[in-house]
């Protein structure tokens, strides 16, 4: 029995789905416990890529039992949309499953998620700067216990009642809040119900699944979504998510206990990136920062926006060790920064007066009184994306990633060099 908890360090955007899909293939179940289709992952296969938003990065191997756990939020159009889109690139997603305590995003969702931002933005000049997916809307019903669950949307008669007791309640904020038009609940209903027929094959207890999978013992693989930085408690809130990423949140949102994990697996980058608002103490606002992004392709995968781009920060990395509890790192990108004369790498922070911080602080009010402490280190050049084993990267490059490896006090056991499949180096830790 083994399973093993891959989670974003950093903002998200890590390269979880090209470390998910290089473990799902030593895997039989993958399992996805948290967020919805805010996320992005991306699969690189050759000249195919898959981008996924729903659909656990295990898919792409047939054998793979891919489980979407209680934890996540469902958009059914989205879900039904990337089914469609896999099957008619021959992905078969027979072996898909999911829980059917899940919670179901609708229209009302998504709209309250644009109409509050738009409001936010008019009365403080900023907002959150959400994928507007009707994420955080959706958790909040499910904490006020008036969600509608996958459960209801395959019951008719159920999702009936539910949209009309919840969508009338969600027309009222629609209309005497935010002074918009009211949603036609006759006709949301008569298009989630045929979500309802399509999707009443996947539905499934992905608990028991879960948990009858690692007692036959089967590899196993929990996918988190979104990262650290981004989980609602020890993110930078309020400019989070709505959900817990982090490897704690893995067992809640799929309904396993904590001891059946091995191993928890940090996903970073070489450097850092951000999309949306909010703080980013590390970041570039000049040509370095413009390179990376150029080179690294640094745009979302989900809405396209520019991704903020910095330096690597080990401060953050010491959080993401400390609050998931990480057996090692798998970190990407390296031969993005190929080419750059010197690396800067954050190793603390300094508060105005002098101080220095080794830990990430626990408010915003604090973290805006900090400026990062850099090291600065040889760059190094020529193109790495080839390489296979640690000893062929340029010895620059290799006493990069051991200072990493010291200042974030986890050891790197996945070093990527590109976005395929085979595009790793792995080291034993
Ligand atoms: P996720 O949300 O954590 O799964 O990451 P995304 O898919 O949103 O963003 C990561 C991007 O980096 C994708 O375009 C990947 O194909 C790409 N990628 C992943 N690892 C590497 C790497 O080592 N080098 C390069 N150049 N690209 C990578
Ligand atoms: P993956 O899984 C990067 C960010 C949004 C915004 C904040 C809240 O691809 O790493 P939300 O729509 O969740 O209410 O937005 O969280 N965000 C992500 N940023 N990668 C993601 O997922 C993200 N999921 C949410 O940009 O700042
Ligand atoms: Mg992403």
């Amino acid at each position: 029995m083994s399973v093993s908890v891959i989670v974003g360090c950093q903002w998200g955007d890590e390269g979880k789905g090209k470390i998910i899909d290089i473990m799902a293939s030593r895997a039989q179940v993958v399992v996805r416990s948290s967020g919805g289709n805010n996320a992005g992952h991306t699969v690189v296969h050759g000249n195919e890529v898959y981008k996924l938003h729903l659909i656990p990065s295990g898919i792409l191997y047939k054998d793979s039992l891919c489980l979407i756990g209680s934890g996540v939020v469902v958009d059914p159009k989205v879900i039904i949309e990337e089914i469609d889109n896999l099957e008619s690139r021959n992905v078969s997603c027979d072996n898909l499953r999911i829980d059917a305590r899940a919670d179901i995003i609708f229209p009302w969702h998504i709209a309250i998620d644009k109409l509050s931002e738009i409001a936010k933005a008019k009365k403080t000049g900023t907002n959150i700067g959400t994928t507007g997916r009707g994420i955080g809307p959706c958790y909040v019903d499910k904490a006020d216990r008036i969600g509608i669950r996958l459960y209801d949307l395959i019951h008719p008669e159920i999702l009936k009642t539910k949209i009309y007791e919840t969508g009338e309640l969600k027309n009222e904020i629609i209309t005497k809040i935010y002074d918009e038009e009211p949603l036609d609940l006759d006709a949301i209903y008569a298009e989630y119900k045929l979500y309802g027929e399509k999707l009443k094959k996947y539905v499934d207890d992905v608990s028991v699944l879960t948990y009858n999978a690692i007692k036959s013992g089967k590899q196993v693989l929990f996918e988190g979504a979104q990262a650290t930085l981004l989980d609602i408690d020890f993110g930078t809130y309020p400019y989070v998510t709505s959900s817990h990423p982090i490897a704690g949140g893995a067992c809640v949102g799929i309904g396993v206990g904590p001891k059946v994990i091995d191993e928890v697996i940090g996903v970073a980058k070489a450097y850092t990136t951000r999309v949306g608002n909010g703080p980013f103490p590390t970041e570039l606002f000049d040509k370095t920062g413009d390179y990376i992004r150029d080179k690294g392709g640094e745009f979302g995968t989900t809405t396209g926006r520019p991704r903020r781009t910095g330096w690597f920060d080990a401060v953050i990395m010491r959080h993401a060790v400390r609050i998931n509890g990480l057996t090692s790192l798998a970190i990407n990108k390296f031969d993005t920064l190929s080419g750059l004369p010197k690396l800067k790498v954050c190793t603390k922070y300094q508060l105005e007066d002098g101080t220095e911080l080794e830990d990430f602080p626990v408010t915003l009010e604090e973290l805006a009184k900090c400026s990062p402490i850099y090291e600065e280190i040889e760059g190094f050049d020529g193109d790495i994306s080839s390489c296979k084993n640690f000893d062929e990267l340029p010895s620059k490059c290799k006493a990069y990633i051991n200072r990493l490896e010291q200042l974030c006090g986890c050891p790197i056991s996945i070093i990527g060099v590109g976005p395929g499949r085979d595009q790793i180096i792995e080291r034993k830790v």
